[in-house]
């Protein structure tokens, strides 16, 4: 196999940009991530892959809850943001603010569109293994179109 070639055609795949957050401790904390999927109608389940040995998923599996956030086409430097955490508290992550929702996530106040999740399942598979999440609430701030990985200059996978 032509390794190269299934790195382009790999990467032709859509794919969103998200930011998904969840309970450290008292504080929270996050990931930009681009592995994202709905996989399932009724219930309502998407699939995130996270990656394994990073603090994010280290993090993922200790919480029964996540959020998804999914960012408006200009918030390309809050995503960015998201690809390392610096700074973490009670009340804002990398100097961006949330407030906790009912079910212990941090919802980040600048995001237009929200998913929280409840894990179901971990598929350990591969580099990336796959949270099924089913979702238990979403929060619609504004109804905008979402930043995918097209819109950027950044690449993930291959
Ligand atoms: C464009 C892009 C897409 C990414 N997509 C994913 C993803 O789908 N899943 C994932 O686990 N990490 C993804 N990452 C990596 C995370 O954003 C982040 O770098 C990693 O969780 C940081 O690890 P740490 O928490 O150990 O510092 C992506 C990074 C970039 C630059």
């Amino acid at each position: 196999m032509n390794l190269e070639d299934k790195k382009t055609i790999l990467s032709k795949i859509p794919n969103g940009l998200f930011i998904t957050t969840a309970k450290d401790g008292e504080k929270g904390t996050g990931a930009a991530i681009s592995f994202v999927t709905q996989i399932s109608i009724d219930p309502s389940y998407v699939a995130l892959s996270i990656r394994k040995n990073t603090s994010f998923y280290t993090t993922a599996l200790n919480n029964k809850y996540l959020s998804v956030h999914l960012p408006s086409k200009e918030q390309t430097s809050i995503v960015s943001s998201f690809f390392k955490i610096k700074e973490q508290s009670s009340n804002s992550i990398n100097g961006y603010n949330f407030t906790w929702s009912k079910l212990g996530n941090p919802i980040l106040d600048d995001l237009p569109m929200i998913l929280e999740v409840e894990i179901n399942q971990i598929v350990d598979v591969g580099d990336h293994p796959i949270f099924i999440c089913e979702i238990v609430n979403s929060i619609l701030r504004k109804n905008v179109d979402m930043l995918t990985m097209t819109d950027t200059n950044w690449h993930y996978g291959g």
